[in-house]
């Protein structure tokens, strides 16, 4: 039996784009009153969402795709989701770009991977999942100048990429499954190279890059990049890596990875460093969001910058998510820079402040140890927060967001300078005892003299937070009062100065 306020079922399996679109508007419509679905963030217009898959820009037009289950909201038989922005904040829902098909190599699932412009034809590289088996297949835009990119041929030479490097022993589970996958590609002098990600059992995660002169036959070159899944320092890198991406940022390379281990997803990673002679060699290494986030792809702009995808994972159970009618949120698109330590910055597009409404602004609020400061005009569930609290913190300090009068409900997000972490504390974010109450904490110091500054994103369920535009740290909230919309700050061991707070109602994404 179906609880009263389950959604019923959504099909988005239409190929025709005009009743596509009617079919994606009317989902959209149906859910838009749904209090924990995002409003300004990307969602799938109904069902099952995960991985960022395809990211790119062609003919100035944005295009996203994304591992979709297209008639349910949980995981199963993936397909390519597809859609296109103007402007990286207001997006358009396009026909599902690829689907399984019976008796190819990709009949189990067509699962992450990338695009690339094959001189003018926009090309993409997708995992082809054939149980036990994960192989590399290539999907050809039908009509370049199409500005939506419709139609997608898949390459009649599929699966490009038939089997795993011979000599090299890849992670198979128990259930027989090869971990091979998620193709990352990209030109470098007159050749193509592809990094896929894989495990070596009893030693680590691996990332394998291969050549090729035409994206239809790869050679092997070697590992990348090989880790070691004992060790813990500084960051537990698991026995398996999927979705690597490799790109040069400043002066160096960053190289992602999203950490698996025995059958579960753990965290993003970021490796910073130096590649040259088919090798990666880094020098930091940090988790890149111990919250929600996983699978992060990012694409370079017809600008010049470096955009980032992340897909924020639901904390929620299965049965609440198959009520819901939808799962998975897309954070904001992140434009990356690289630190001077050989870390990551995370800014907002501009683009982002045309969301912008109403707005309010406070300045120099003193709050007394162990207290709270409650905002009397800035409230909602769909905002963006700026905050500066003034140097020389001695004790926990940060935002509260999603607060009921009451504080029965309540999120907080703050610095500790004594364990040196930004945390979300969310043992409050919701009276649903089925929603994860568990926060997360990233590591995090400020320098003598430096203020903290937090920029949140707070959008229904999603929370994205950056502090001092070096850790990004994101979580879904479930609060379960209509109230339950304040915005405030506090102070824990020692009085803290909120120096100034901006805030502004942030309108939805979508007409
Ligand atoms: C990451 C991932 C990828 C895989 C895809 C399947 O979340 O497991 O490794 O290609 O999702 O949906």
């Amino acid at each position: 039996m179906n609880a009263p306020d389950t959604m019923p079922p959504i099909d988005l399996l239409e190929s025709d784009p005009e009743r596509f679109r009617r079919k994606a508007a009317a989902a959209r419509a149906a859910l838009a009153h749904d209090p924990h679905r995002p409003a300004y963030h990307f969602t799938p217009p109904a069902n099952w969402m995960n991985d960022p898959n395809g990211v790119m820009q062609w003919n100035g037009r944005c295009h996203l795709f994304y591992q979709h289950h297209p008639d349910g909201s949980f995981w199963d038989d993936m397909h390519w989701g597809h859609a296109v922005s103007n402007d990286l904040v207001h997006w358009r829902d396009l026909p599902i770009a690829l689907a399984p098909d019976p008796g190819g190599p990709d009949r189990d699932g067509v699962y992450s991977g990338c695009a690339v412009d094959d001189d003018g034809v926009p090309t993409l590289v997708y995992t082809s999942n054939q149980h036990p088996d994960q192989t590399v297949s290539l999907a050809v835009a039908l009509d370049p100048a199409d500005p939506e990119l419709i139609r997608w041929r898949k390459d009649p030479g599929n699966p490009v990429l038939a089997t795993y490097p011979p000599g090299v022993e890849v992670l198979r589970t128990d259930d027989g499954h090869v971990h091979f996958r998620d193709p990352a590609v990209w030109r470098e002098g007159d050749e193509w190279k592809m990094l896929l990600g894989s495990g070596i059992p009893g030693v680590g995660g691996v990332v394998l890059l291969y050549r090729s002169l035409d994206l239809r036959g790869w050679e092997f070159v070697g590992p990348l990049l090989t880790g070691d899944q004992e060790q813990r320092d500084p960051v537990w890198l698991g026995s398996m890596w999927e979705c690597p991406q490799l790109f040069p940022l400043g002066e160096r390379h960053v190289l992602m990875v999203s950490v698996w281990h025995d059958k579960r997803t753990f965290y993003p990673a970021c490796l910073v460093g130096d590649y040259g002679s088919n090798r990666f060699v880094p020098e930091t290494v940090h988790v890149l969001d111990a919250g929600s986030g996983y699978a992060p792809q990012s694409f370079l702009d017809e600008r010049g910058q470096r955009v980032l995808f992340v897909w924020l994972r639901e904390q929620r159970g299965s049965a609440a998510q198959t009520a819901a009618g939808w799962s998975g949120a897309m954070s904001i698109p992140w434009l990356l820079t690289l630190g001077n330590d050989a870390t990551l910055r995370f800014a907002p597009p501009a683009a982002l402040a045309a969301l912008r409404r109403e707005h309010h602004h406070a300045h120099d609020i003193e709050i007394a140890v162990g207290s709270d400061w409650i905002s009397p005009d800035i409230q909602g569930n769909s905002l963006e927060l700026i905050a500066e609290f003034a140097p020389g913190l001695t004790g926990a300090s940060g935002l509260i967001v999603r607060r009921s009068p009451g504080g029965e409900e309540q999120t907080r997000i703050g610095h500790d300078p004594v364990q040196q972490v930004l945390f979300v504390d969310k043992s409050r974010a919701s009276l649903d005892r089925e929603a994860e109450h568990t926060g997360a904490e990233a590591r995090f110091a400020l320098s003598a003299g430096e203020p903290l500054r937090l920029h949140l994103f707070v959008d229904h369920s999603v929370l994205e937070v950056v502090a001092n535009d070096r850790v990004l740290l994101t979580e879904r909230l479930y609060p379960t009062r209509a109230d339950s919309l304040g915005v405030g700050a506090f102070a824990g061991d020692a009085a803290a100065t909120l120096t100034a707070l901006d805030g502004w109602e942030m309108a939805s994404a979508w007409d």
